[in-house]
Protein backbone atom coordinates (compact mmCIF):
# COMPACT_ATOMS: atom_id res chain seq x y z
CA UNK A 1 0.00 0.00 0.00
CA UNK A 2 1.29 3.46 -0.91
CA UNK A 3 1.68 6.67 2.02
CA UNK A 4 0.32 10.24 2.19
CA UNK A 5 -3.22 8.62 1.98
CA UNK A 6 -6.60 10.69 2.38
CA UNK A 7 -9.81 8.25 4.20
CA UNK A 8 -12.62 10.78 4.29
CA UNK A 9 -15.05 9.97 7.19
CA UNK A 10 -18.82 9.21 5.85
CA UNK A 11 -19.70 10.70 9.50
CA UNK A 12 -20.03 13.67 7.92
CA UNK A 13 -21.28 13.14 4.66
CA UNK A 14 -25.33 14.55 4.05
CA UNK A 15 -27.24 11.43 4.30
CA UNK A 16 -29.60 12.74 2.56
CA UNK A 17 -27.30 12.93 -0.46
CA UNK A 18 -25.57 9.74 0.34
CA UNK A 19 -25.00 8.92 -3.00
CA UNK A 20 -23.99 12.28 -4.12
CA UNK A 21 -21.44 12.55 -1.58
CA UNK A 22 -19.95 9.12 -2.03
CA UNK A 23 -20.00 9.74 -6.08
CA UNK A 24 -18.08 13.50 -5.51
CA UNK A 25 -15.32 11.23 -3.79
CA UNK A 26 -15.44 8.29 -6.58
CA UNK A 27 -14.26 11.30 -8.57
CA UNK A 28 -11.79 12.67 -5.83
CA UNK A 29 -8.29 12.18 -5.22
CA UNK A 30 -9.66 10.51 -2.04
CA UNK A 31 -7.71 7.18 -1.65
CA UNK A 32 -10.16 5.60 0.99
CA UNK A 33 -13.42 5.84 2.43
CA UNK A 34 -13.51 5.63 6.45
CA UNK A 35 -16.81 4.42 7.86
CA UNK A 36 -17.22 4.86 11.19
CA UNK A 37 -19.49 2.32 13.29
CA UNK A 38 -20.96 3.28 16.63
CA UNK A 39 -22.48 1.53 18.75
CA UNK A 40 -24.13 4.09 21.48
CA UNK A 41 -22.00 1.84 24.21
CA UNK A 42 -18.46 1.98 23.70
CA UNK A 43 -18.89 5.52 22.56
CA UNK A 44 -21.75 7.90 23.40
CA UNK A 45 -22.76 7.86 20.27
CA UNK A 46 -25.06 5.78 17.27
CA UNK A 47 -24.04 6.37 13.91
CA UNK A 48 -24.74 3.79 11.43
CA UNK A 49 -24.56 -0.19 10.68
CA UNK A 50 -24.77 -2.84 7.65
CA UNK A 51 -28.23 -0.85 5.79
CA UNK A 52 -25.96 1.66 5.05
CA UNK A 53 -22.62 -0.10 4.38
CA UNK A 54 -24.72 -1.37 1.50
CA UNK A 55 -25.25 1.86 -0.19
CA UNK A 56 -21.45 2.36 0.27
CA UNK A 57 -20.36 -0.99 -1.15
CA UNK A 58 -23.07 -0.27 -3.89
CA UNK A 59 -21.64 3.57 -5.03
CA UNK A 60 -17.89 3.34 -3.99
CA UNK A 61 -15.52 2.64 -5.61
CA UNK A 62 -12.44 3.13 -2.93
CA UNK A 63 -11.16 1.05 -0.01
CA UNK A 64 -13.31 0.51 2.40
CA UNK A 65 -12.02 1.29 5.70
CA UNK A 66 -13.80 0.38 8.43
CA UNK A 67 -13.85 2.05 11.88
CA UNK A 68 -15.66 -0.15 14.35
CA UNK A 69 -16.01 1.79 17.95
CA UNK A 70 -18.71 -0.90 19.21
CA UNK A 71 -18.10 -3.56 22.20
CA UNK A 72 -17.42 -7.52 21.23
CA UNK A 73 -16.58 -6.25 17.26
CA UNK A 74 -15.67 -10.03 17.24
CA UNK A 75 -19.52 -10.57 16.71
CA UNK A 76 -19.80 -8.70 13.86
CA UNK A 77 -16.20 -8.09 11.93
CA UNK A 78 -17.18 -11.38 9.24
CA UNK A 79 -20.23 -9.35 8.41
CA UNK A 80 -18.80 -6.71 7.73
CA UNK A 81 -15.92 -7.81 5.30
CA UNK A 82 -18.76 -9.86 3.81
CA UNK A 83 -20.20 -6.77 3.70
CA UNK A 84 -16.99 -5.31 1.60
CA UNK A 85 -14.69 -4.07 4.10
CA UNK A 86 -11.51 -3.66 2.76
CA UNK A 87 -9.80 -2.79 6.14
CA UNK A 88 -11.53 -3.29 9.72
CA UNK A 89 -10.18 -1.42 12.94
CA UNK A 90 -11.12 -2.60 16.15
CA UNK A 91 -10.62 -0.60 19.21
CA UNK A 92 -7.91 -2.22 21.58
CA UNK A 93 -9.96 -1.03 24.55
CA UNK A 94 -12.95 -3.15 23.10
CA UNK A 95 -11.31 -6.49 22.39
CA UNK A 96 -10.34 -8.63 25.59
CA UNK A 97 -9.29 -11.32 22.80
CA UNK A 98 -7.19 -8.80 20.46
CA UNK A 99 -5.22 -11.22 18.95
CA UNK A 100 -8.33 -13.84 18.10
CA UNK A 101 -10.51 -10.87 16.90
CA UNK A 102 -7.33 -9.96 14.87
CA UNK A 103 -6.75 -13.43 13.62
CA UNK A 104 -10.33 -13.34 12.53
CA UNK A 105 -10.52 -10.32 10.49
CA UNK A 106 -7.56 -11.44 8.36
CA UNK A 107 -9.05 -14.92 8.24
CA UNK A 108 -12.18 -13.59 7.04
CA UNK A 109 -10.27 -11.47 4.10
CA UNK A 110 -9.75 -8.35 5.13
CA UNK A 111 -6.75 -6.04 6.70
CA UNK A 112 -6.77 -5.72 10.41
CA UNK A 113 -6.17 -2.79 12.21
CA UNK A 114 -5.85 -1.81 15.96
CA UNK A 115 -7.19 1.81 17.19
CA UNK A 116 -5.98 3.66 20.30
CA UNK A 117 -7.63 5.82 22.11
CA UNK A 118 -6.12 9.21 23.17
CA UNK A 119 -5.14 8.02 26.95
CA UNK A 120 -4.03 4.30 25.45
CA UNK A 121 -0.32 4.30 25.56
CA UNK A 122 1.22 2.96 22.26
CA UNK A 123 3.27 0.28 24.25
CA UNK A 124 0.01 -1.64 24.53
CA UNK A 125 0.83 -2.77 20.68
CA UNK A 126 4.11 -4.25 21.63
CA UNK A 127 2.66 -8.04 21.70
CA UNK A 128 0.57 -7.37 18.54
CA UNK A 129 2.43 -5.16 15.92
CA UNK A 130 4.05 -7.75 14.15
CA UNK A 131 0.55 -8.93 13.26
CA UNK A 132 -1.86 -6.44 12.36
CA UNK A 133 -1.89 -4.26 8.59
CA UNK A 134 -2.38 -0.66 10.55
CA UNK A 135 -2.30 1.17 13.49
CA UNK A 136 -5.26 3.73 14.27
CA UNK A 137 -4.61 7.08 16.57
CA UNK A 138 -7.36 8.53 17.52
CA UNK A 139 -6.38 12.47 17.77
CA UNK A 140 -9.64 13.04 19.48
CA UNK A 141 -12.11 10.74 22.05
CA UNK A 142 -13.86 8.73 19.71
CA UNK A 143 -18.24 9.70 18.89
CA UNK A 144 -18.26 12.56 16.91
CA UNK A 145 -16.82 14.47 14.37
CA UNK A 146 -15.71 18.09 14.33
CA UNK A 147 -13.57 17.99 17.81
CA UNK A 148 -10.12 19.53 18.40
CA UNK A 149 -7.00 17.69 17.31
CA UNK A 150 -4.95 16.31 20.42
CA UNK A 151 -1.63 17.44 20.11
CA UNK A 152 -0.14 14.81 22.20
CA UNK A 153 -0.70 12.46 18.72
CA UNK A 154 2.35 13.91 17.39
CA UNK A 155 4.26 11.72 20.16
CA UNK A 156 2.27 8.74 19.86
CA UNK A 157 3.10 8.99 15.64
CA UNK A 158 7.01 8.89 16.31
CA UNK A 159 6.57 6.23 19.27
CA UNK A 160 4.16 4.08 16.64
CA UNK A 161 6.93 4.30 14.10
CA UNK A 162 10.04 3.24 16.22
CA UNK A 163 7.86 0.24 17.19
CA UNK A 164 7.11 -0.53 13.60
CA UNK A 165 10.88 -0.23 12.91
CA UNK A 166 12.21 -2.60 15.39
CA UNK A 167 9.61 -5.24 15.02
CA UNK A 168 9.56 -5.14 11.46
CA UNK A 169 6.29 -4.54 11.01
CA UNK A 170 4.57 -3.51 7.70
CA UNK A 171 1.83 -2.08 9.20
CA UNK A 172 0.49 1.37 8.53
CA UNK A 173 -0.33 4.21 10.88
CA UNK A 174 -3.55 6.20 10.06
CA UNK A 175 -4.43 9.40 12.21
CA UNK A 176 -8.01 9.50 12.98
CA UNK A 177 -10.35 12.91 14.62
CA UNK A 178 -9.44 17.09 14.10
CA UNK A 179 -7.47 16.44 10.59
CA UNK A 180 -7.00 19.80 8.97
CA UNK A 181 -5.05 21.92 6.78
CA UNK A 182 -2.95 23.34 9.92
CA UNK A 183 -1.87 19.74 11.03
CA UNK A 184 -1.50 17.15 8.04
CA UNK A 185 1.71 18.16 6.29
CA UNK A 186 3.10 17.80 9.72
CA UNK A 187 1.45 14.41 10.32
CA UNK A 188 2.62 13.23 7.36
CA UNK A 189 6.32 14.85 8.37
CA UNK A 190 6.22 12.87 11.19
CA UNK A 191 4.98 9.54 10.21
CA UNK A 192 1.66 8.90 9.49
CA UNK A 193 0.51 7.11 6.33
CA UNK A 194 -2.89 8.05 6.09
CA UNK A 195 -5.12 10.82 7.47
CA UNK A 196 -9.22 10.79 8.45
CA UNK A 197 -11.18 13.89 7.49
CA UNK A 198 -14.38 14.52 8.24
CA UNK A 199 -15.27 18.10 8.65
CA UNK A 200 -12.31 19.22 6.88
CA UNK A 201 -13.38 17.80 3.90
CA UNK A 202 -17.32 18.00 4.25
CA UNK A 203 -17.67 21.52 5.64
CA UNK A 204 -15.16 22.91 2.93
CA UNK A 205 -16.97 25.07 -0.55
CA UNK A 206 -15.20 22.29 -2.46
CA UNK A 207 -14.66 18.95 -0.89
CA UNK A 208 -12.56 18.10 -3.59
CA UNK A 209 -9.88 20.28 -3.79
CA UNK A 210 -9.69 19.98 0.29
CA UNK A 211 -8.75 16.52 -0.34
CA UNK A 212 -5.63 17.84 -3.02
CA UNK A 213 -5.08 20.39 -0.43
CA UNK A 214 -4.32 17.70 2.43
CA UNK A 215 -2.19 15.32 0.42
CA UNK A 216 0.17 18.55 0.11
C1 LIG B 1 -14.66 10.08 15.57
C2 LIG B 1 -14.56 9.34 14.26
C3 LIG B 1 -13.89 10.10 13.21
C4 LIG B 1 -14.58 11.35 12.78
C5 LIG B 1 -13.53 12.30 12.29
O1 LIG B 1 -15.17 9.23 16.52
O2 LIG B 1 -13.83 8.14 14.44
O3 LIG B 1 -13.59 9.29 12.08
O4 LIG B 1 -15.55 11.14 11.78
O5 LIG B 1 -14.15 13.51 12.05
P1 LIG B 1 -13.37 14.89 12.01
O6 LIG B 1 -12.38 14.80 10.90
O7 LIG B 1 -14.47 15.84 11.76
O8 LIG B 1 -12.70 15.09 13.36
ZN1 LIG C 1 -13.09 7.05 12.62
Amino acid sequence: MKTKLISPSLLSADFGNLERDIKMLNESQSDWLHVDVMDGRFVPNISFGFPVMKTVKEYSDKFIDVHLMIVEPEKYVEEFVAQGADLVSVHYEACTHLHRTIQLIQKSGAKAGVVLNPATPVLMLEDIIEMVDLVLLMSVNPGFGGQKFIKNTYKKIAETKDLIISNNSTALIEVDGGVNLENASKLFEVGADVLVAGNAVFSADDPAKMIELLKI
